[in-house]
């Protein structure tokens, strides 16, 4: 019996290596990774013509809306855009319209998401209100609980060190990591209501009104809660380099804590906020370049954990707004990461094994994503083929997401997803979206 697929002629990133070879792919995984002479016998036969050949990009850092917010993003437009942008596995956040907060609100987004996607689409939860259902929303397969430090989302009182050190001890029962959002909700209320006094409308006045201090602090409140309580934290969009030293600090004591930045963190600062006003309003904001640096160095020296988009996509209208308290925060990510890494590393001041490593690796390895996030035998045939020679300018108007703007529009890169494969089937061909609605898993958590 002939196996499935074999792509030859790749060079696949596999064991730490690149290596000239061939994938035999059957029943969704990788069956076999050897020269082309000891591949087996396959229905299809895929030539990659020399290009490099990498595990698909696991992000744990997505909002892929749909619900009441479908006008913003759905699960087709999103997952098109990670399959467009070499993800094969999206962790979608819980801060939807209604909110991903207990085992119903779940299994509503994971029915949904069943028919549309085209990538891997696995979620998290936010805190539900009764403490005594994390279990079950564990057990209906959220792979994470996520908590925002900024407000409130889901059922509990951020500004509560006790109950929020119960909800740990629960989540830490169950073996799934928490997520957060960390910044101090109180210092980020103090300080809008100074800049509001002032009636600036102005993107450094937001800035001002989300300081490092406040993402410093909630890094300090939550790891000492990780600490106490042994559940592992994944510090999202660590952004400053003093939100950076808590995290360190904390690593360094050896609580279990991660962290992940994302590309407009390390790639931009406050002087195109500056320039690119509320098009690239997110949060936490973007910072000075003192804070850059200080997230390169960290990357450099092995620190960071893992890179991650934060996909949060909105409408043009909603973004392009006078006051800057009235924009919406946030900017669609799933098709400019891998182009922008890629770039980083034509530039050399990445490695392909640092990308493979925080793009899929790691990731995998800090949510418990069995099986995949390397090219190996046995695991799922997740995989994106880059051809890292490619030159173009990134151009938000083509992006899949409904989100059609970016600070990153007219960057010149240097890398371009060309092929995507979602357990052993393309999705994704040369840019177009070639896979039928619904054919990729919903990965849930097992326990
Ligand atoms: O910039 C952001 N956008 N930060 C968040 O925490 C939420 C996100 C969103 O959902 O739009
Ligand atoms: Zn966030
Ligand atoms: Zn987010």
């Amino acid at each position: 019996m002939p196996v499935d697929m074999v792509l030859h002629n790749a060079k696949i990133y596999t064991r730490g290596r690149i290596v000239e070879a061939g994938l035999a792919i059957d029943d969704g995984r990788i069956l076999k990774i050897a020269k082309e002479t000891n591949l087996p016998p396959a229905s299809t036969k895929m030539n990659l013509k020399g290009h490099v050949t990498l595990p698909g990009l696991i992000d744990p850092h997505v909002h892929l809306r749909n619900q009441q917010l479908a006008y913003k993003e759905d699960f087709s437009s999103g997952t098109a855009a990670a399959a467009a942008g070499g993800v094969t596995l999206t962790i979608d956040m819980p801060n939807n319209k209604p909110v991903t907060m207990d085992s119903i609100s779940l299994r509503e987004r994971m029915k949904l998401a069943e028919r549309r996607a085209v990538v891997n689409v696995a979620f998290y939860s936010a805190f539900p209100q009764k403490l005594e259902e994390v279990p079950s929303i564990v057990t209906e397969g959220a792979m994470a609980f996520k908590l925002y430090m900024s407000e409130k989302i889901g059922g509990l009182d951020v500004d509560d060190d006790k109950l929020l050190l119960q909800a740990f001890n629960k989540v830490a029962k169950m073996g799934v990591p928490v997520a957060v959002h960390a910044e101090d909700r109180k210092i980020l209320e103090t300080k809008r209501r100074e800049m509001e006094k002032t009636g600036r409308k102005d993107v450094e006045a937001y800035s001002k009104a989300r300081p490092p201090e406040a993402e410093a602090q909630a890094i300090r409140r939550i790891a000492q809660l990780a600490k106490k309580s042994g559940v592992q934290v994944h510090f999202c969009h660590v952004s400053s380099a003093i939100g950076l030293n808590a995290f360190l600090t904390a690593k360094k004591d050896g609580f279990p804590v991660t962290c992940e930045v994302t590309p407009h963190h390390l790639l931009l600062s406050s002087e195109h906020l500056k320039r690119y006003r509320t098009l690239a309003l997110t949060n936490p904001p973007l910072r000075t370049r003192k804070d850059v640096i200080a997230l390169w160095s960290a990357l450099k020296q092995g620190f960071i954990d893992a890179l991650a988009s934060d996909h949060a996509p909105h409408t043009v209208e909603e973004k392009e707004v006078e006051s800057v308290w009235d924009a919406k925060p946030g900017i669609p990510g799933l098709e400019t990461t891998l182009p922008l890494l890629l770039t980083e590393v034509s530039e050399g001041r990445l490695t392909i094994a640092d990308l493979v490593r925080l793009t899929s690796e790691k990731p995998a390895e800090i949510f418990n994503l069995r099986n995949r996030g390397c090219l190996e035998e046995g695991n799922w045939a997740d995989i994106v083929v880059v051809d890292i020679n490619r030159k173009y300018k990134i151009d938000s108007s083509n992006f899949y997401s409904k989100a059609k703007y970016s600070p990153f529009d007219g960057w010149s890169v240097k890398g371009k997803p060309t092929k995507t494969f979602v357990n052993g089937q393309l999705v994704m061909d040369e840019g177009e979206i070639v896979a039928k609605p619904g054919t990729s898993q919903i990965v849930r958590w097992k326990g």
